[in-house]
């Protein structure tokens, strides 16, 4: 196991629609071992594999209570149904220093494969539909700052230019 450097913003790996993924192998295992000790160290509930500069379909999070891991990896992820609607305040490992409120589907269906090759449907809502909307955006090169009004996001740049985000 290994923690991986997390890619920021403007990096160029961040903006990529990633590729489909072919082969569920131990490369791939391997990764996404990787992706979430990076999580959970950094600490984040959500990370997916542009962040760590590979531009593939894979996420990994863990968007339930902190005292009970319940590590997830998905592979080729889809959203397959969307309702309501909801919006809280997100941040990004990638974008560190700034948040803003996102609006989101309340409820989601996804698709996925597992590392063990089964395919398989979840239905999450509220926050961790919240979570999985976030990072399946980065796996089509999509940040959050990407989802908000044009003066926030001008806010933000400039934050970025003056070196002036706030530091965790
Ligand atoms: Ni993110």
């Amino acid at each position: 196991m290994s923690i991986l450097k997390i890619e920021t913003y403007p990096a160029p790996v961040l903006k990529q629609k990633a590729a489909t993924i072919e082969n569920i192998d131990d490369r791939l295992r391997q990764l996404a071992e990787d992706m979430l000790e990076t999580m959970y160290k950094a600490p984040g509930v959500g990370l997916a594999a542009p962040q760590v500069g590979e531009s593939l379909r894979l996420i990994v999070a863990d968007p339930g209570e902190i005292e009970k891991p319940e590590p997830i990896v998905l592979i080729n992820p889809q959203i397959i149904a969307g309702e309501g609607k909801t919006a809280m305040k997100e941040g990004c490992l990638s974008v560190p220093g700034f948040t803003a409120e996102v609006e989101r589907y309340q409820s989601i269906v996804i698709r996925a494969w597992t590392p063990d090759e089964k395919e398989i449907e979840l239905e999450v809502h509220d926050f961790p539909a919240i979570v999985f909307q976030h990072e399946l955006d980065h796996l089509d090169g999509i940040l959050f700052i990407d989802r908000i009004s044009r003066l926030k996001r001008n806010i933000y740049e400039r934050k970025l230019k003056k070196g002036t985000l706030e530091q965790d």
